[in-house]
């Protein structure tokens, strides 16, 4: 198939020869798109998830948009990443593994470091293990741009990190350590996708931990304000779930030599004051008067100051080629919330 870029290729080729999926933190954000693209190319799907801030609502959502005979394929596991028992029985001839579940928020892990280290390095640890024991064909989770804590380079390369600015950071990066040791003593060679922060449909705009954009989107549909931690000149290089969803499946049917890690994202960057008129301006074509500007208040603790990526690892090692930016996908984004909206 000339012409076509490799995951245009994989599109093509995954549905003609199917392959069972395991997908822990199923019914979160990224995990829940996840299973909705995995199912509507016709793969088996094994999610796995304690609802620790993931919701059946999420569930319900994929099984309406793929339909009653692509939700036949999947299988849904009530269950912890804390207990070794499940990780073993959710590996259970498994070919894919797409490592999602994790307490995310950098400010929850400083309220709670505890829970934030057992869930996301003790949890980790039991599934490289499950998945290892079960001989998949790969290991793919999700890693964090929180791992290059205060290394002030711009771009961010994968080799160059810094010291971690949260409990949380420290979780994420002792996952790479993890992958990268099972990967020399057995073999086994994990990928970790470096998100940074990603939005679309399903990201929860509800509670203290919840991510800039589905919070500000909402508060700005409801009439309240928005807060900017800091002065706005923030920046953050945002990528749509779509283009995470691409890394996944590109990451999974990659054959690895050693463990790696790969950025996730666009080059991109968008300062916290640009995303507040990103968004105001996207309300405001929809008839939506925002009046109110945000409301500035102190940097937050544990925050890293810039961040973008560089992609060219990514592009080498798996193929990846991000097809949406911030521009193009938020329009989507606030459909989504806007629908939902309407629904509660
Ligand atoms: N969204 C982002 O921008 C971003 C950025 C960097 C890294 N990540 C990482 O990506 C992954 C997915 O994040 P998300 O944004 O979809 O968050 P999310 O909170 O929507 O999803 C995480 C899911 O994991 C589940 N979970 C948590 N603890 C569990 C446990 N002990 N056992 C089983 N399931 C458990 C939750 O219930 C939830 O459904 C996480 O590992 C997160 O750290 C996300």
């Amino acid at each position: 198939m000339t012409g076509l870029t490799r995951y245009q290729q994989l599109l093509v080729e995954l549905p003609q020869a199917p392959k069972k999926w395991l997908v822990t933190g199923s019914a979160g954000f990224i995990g829940s798109n996840l299973v909705e693209h995995l199912l509507n190319l016709n793969q088996s799907v094994v999610g796995l998830d304690n609802f620790a801030t993931g919701h059946q609502r999420n569930l319900d959502e994929v099984e309406s948009l793929v339909g009653e005979s692509a939700w036949k394929k999947f299988q849904f596991i009530e269950g912890d990443i804390r207990d070794s028992k499940t990780c073993n029985q959710a590996c259970v001839e498994v070919d894919y593994v797409l490592h999602q579940a994790a307490l995310g928020s950098v400010p929850r892990s400083l309220n709670d470091p505890a829970t934030s280290n057992a869930v996301n390095i003790s949890g980790f640890l039991n599934m490289l293990i499950a998945a290892r024991d079960a001989k998949v064909k790969s290991f793919v989770y999700a890693a964090s741009s929180s791992t290059y804590g205060d290394h002030p380079d711009l771009p961010k390369v994968e080799d160059k990190i810094g010291n971690p600015l949260s409990p949380y950071a420290v979780t994420k990066f002792v996952n790479e350590l993890y992958a990268s040791v099972f990967s020399r003593s057995y073999g086994f060679h994990g990928i970790g996708l470096r998100y940074f922060n990603v939005f679309g449909p399903r990201q929860d705009p509800n509670g203290a931990y919840a991510a800039v954009i589905p919070k500000w989107v909402d508060a700005m549909l409801s009439g309240q304000d928005v807060f900017i931690n800091g002065d706005g000149e923030t920046s953050r290089d945002f990528c749509y779930i779509e283009n995470a969803v691409q890394a996944n499946l590109l990451a999974a049917t990659t054959k690895l030599e050693s463990a790696t890690v790969c950025n996730v994202a666009l080059n991109a960057q968008t300062t916290l004051n640009e995303l507040f008129e990103m968004i105001r301006a996207d309300l405001e074509l929809r008839g939506k008067k925002i009046e109110a500007g945000p409301v500035y208040r102190d940097f937050r603790n544990g925050d890293v100051r810039h961040s973008r990526a560089d992609i060219s690892h990514c592009r080498q090692t798996i193929g990846y080629g991000p097809e949406y930016t911030i521009e193009q996908s938020m329009p989507q984004a606030i459909d989504w919330y806007i629908n939902s909206a309407k629904k509660v």
